[in-house]
């Protein structure tokens, strides 16, 4: 069980970061760019205040349950839980003031909710809230090192709290432009106002996160060649995709500043604004694997050169055809067997797996690009080749389980990356279902035209925060290199897409480009995904 606890404690994790920085960031917002501007009555503090609690209280609902989850994951053959023993450790300790702590912070953040005016209110939220985000210095890494412990955890923790002001104010500014009246003059204010606040928070993190991954990757080598290092630079591919969106709100701004056209910076920046909050959530789901993977100075096995990572994602013959039933069954590997590596017939069998998805999805792209440029009226029809996709998926997935193996459909999703694997496979379905509708009109002035995009960024976080490397081993870490470049290309299909839908029209032909070329880059990862 403990992979699947495992699993789960960085998801709640995840989702917790989300939380707290909804309310933590949320409140510095409040305090350092909405009050000053708006007063404390105005309908942005109370929208602002109101997620801010549904984020604590979600926090603390998600710290709760890793700490009832580890026992679980840590159980006994006799299935005892050993709770005690868990509880006497300092990291369950130090977890337990955490929740502590987060409760009194929501207290005192629902509280203020009730009485924003009552000046009392607001130093006691801001108190509370200062001690929960410090609490959170004595469970990173930082606190087991052997040398620079302090350091280490003021830089840790200074990244984070700057992490959680900069993406609690993007979650504020999108409640804020959701609470807005039309053509409210407030706006373009606040984005002035926030701009400064935003850089500094981007400056400290980049500075801190810095710090702590030379010391927690410590060589080249690692950083292209080990998990931990992969996941430091997709942080920084996906940091320079919200600077990216961040430099076009502060573009927008200063050209509003200049006596600009009001109009682009109240209709075009809050849909700039939401997808710069996608990537930033992405980067924060990185950040919760980051925090449960062990750092690279700790690994003595060996790394990945880069021409082995670069062979990884290189244009190669792709497996087309599975290997016959009868091979595969006679030397496989359990799925519940977490320790023992693939068997060369698993690696075939998941080569083509992946291969097959590729062409796949290279058809489909193919098609929505006919469709993009109008070259025939049939191709809007694209998203119904996603059917065909999610049933043979269904069918492959799991070649040793239901339905073709003979370990079931239910004994095999104690293995996480079963469960990812069966979860990302009915993202075609409703990808393919949802989309066909309203690309053919029946939804497509209805919420619903937003599933398409939502779906590449739930597909992203299962990737993002789930690793294949359980026994460390070079193979399944070079695994993780195409699977993280999925995850990126799935981030900047779903940001394409969601702008597409959610720009004023003609929106610019540029998200049409970047989802379809995400989607193509996908196919083409996983056409030339190989294990060796
Ligand atoms: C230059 C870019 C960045 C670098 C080098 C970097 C590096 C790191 C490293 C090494 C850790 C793990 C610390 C540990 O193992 O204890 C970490 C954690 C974290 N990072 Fe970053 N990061 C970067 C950008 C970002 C951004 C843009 C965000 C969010 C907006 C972010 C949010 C976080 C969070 C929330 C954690 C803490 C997870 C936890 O321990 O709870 N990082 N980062």
């Amino acid at each position: 069980m403990i992979q699947l606890a495992g699993y789960f404690a960085v998801l709640l994790h995840a989702i917790a970061l989300a939380g707290m920085a909804a309310s933590l960031g949320g409140l510095v917002f409040c305090v350092l760019v909405l009050r000053p501007l708006a007063g404390d009555a105005h309908p942005g503090v109370a929208a602002v205040l109101r997620l801010g609690r549904i984020g604590i209280w979600t926090a603390v609902l998600c710290f709760l349950a890793v700490i009832l989850l580890a026992p679980w994951g840590l159980a006994e053959d006799d299935h005892s839980w050993p709770i005690m023993e868990y509880l006497g450790t300092g990291f369950a300790q130090m977890s337990l003031v955490r929740l502590g702590l987060g409760v009194v912070f929501g207290i005192a953040l629902s509280t203020l909710g009730r009485q924003a005016t009552a000046p009392a209110r607001w130093v006691l939220a801001g108190a509370t809230g200062l001690a929960f985000a410090l609490s959170g210095a004595w469970l990173v890494h930082a606190v087991s090192r052997l040398s620079e412990v302090v350091p280490l955890m003021l830089a840790t923790l200074l990244h984070q709290f700057a992490a959680l002001i900069w993406v609690g104010s993007v979650f504020a500014l999108v409640a804020c432009a959701g609470a807005r009246r039309s053509e409210d003059p407030l706006w373009p204010q606040l984005l002035a106002r926030f701009s400064p606040l935003g850089m500094a928070c981007v400056a400290a993190l980049v500075a801190a996160g810095v710090f702590v991954a030379t010391r927690y990757v410590g060589d080249w080598a690692s950083l292209i060649g080990t998990n931990y290092g992969i996941m430091v630079l997709a942080k920084l591919i996906l940091l320079a995709i919200a600077l990216t969106l961040a430099a076009l709100n502060f573009h927008h701004t200063r050209r509003w500043r200049a006596g600009g056209n009001p109009q682009a910076v109240g209709r075009v920046l809050p849909i700039y604004i939401e997808a710069e909050l996608v990537a930033l959530v992405a980067v924060m789901l990185l950040g919760a694997s980051l925090a449960a993977t062990p750092p690279a100075t700790d690994l003595t096995g060996e790394r990945a050169s880069l021409a082995e990572v670069i062979d990884t994602l290189a244009p190669k013959t792709p497996r087309l055809l599975p290997p016959t039933r009868e091979a595969l069954m006679a030397d496989h590997a359990s799925s519940l067997d977490f320790f023992n590596p693939a068997t060369e017939m698993d690696k075939a069998h998941s080569n083509f797996n992946h291969n097959i998805s590729g062409l796949l999805l290279l058809l489909i792209a193919g098609v929505a690009v006919l469709d993009r440029l109008k070259i025939a009226r049939w191709a809007r029809h694209w998203p119904l080749l996603f059917l065909p996709f999610a049933l043979l998926l269904q069918v492959i997935v799991e070649p040793t389980g239901w339905p073709l193996g003979d370990e079931g459909f239910f004994a095999p999703l104690k293995n996480p990356s079963v469960v990812q694997h069966r979860l990302a496979s009915l993202l075609p379905l409703f990808i393919g279902l949802m989309e066909w509708r309203v690309q053919t009109g029946a939804l497509a002035n209805t919420r619903w035209r937003y599933t398409f995009p939502s779906l590449c960024f739930l597909g992203a976080a299962v990737l993002l925060t789930h690793t294949h490397v359980a026994t460390g081993l070079k193979a399944e870490f070079l695994i993780e290199v195409s699977h993280a470049g999925i995850a990126l290309f799935a981030v900047l299909a779903g940001i394409g897409r969601w702008l597409e839908l959610r720009l004023p029209p003609p929106a610019p032909r540029l998200t049409g480009v970047l989802w379809t070329g995400s989607l193509m880059a996908i196919g083409f990862l996983l056409l030339f995904y190989r294990e060796t």
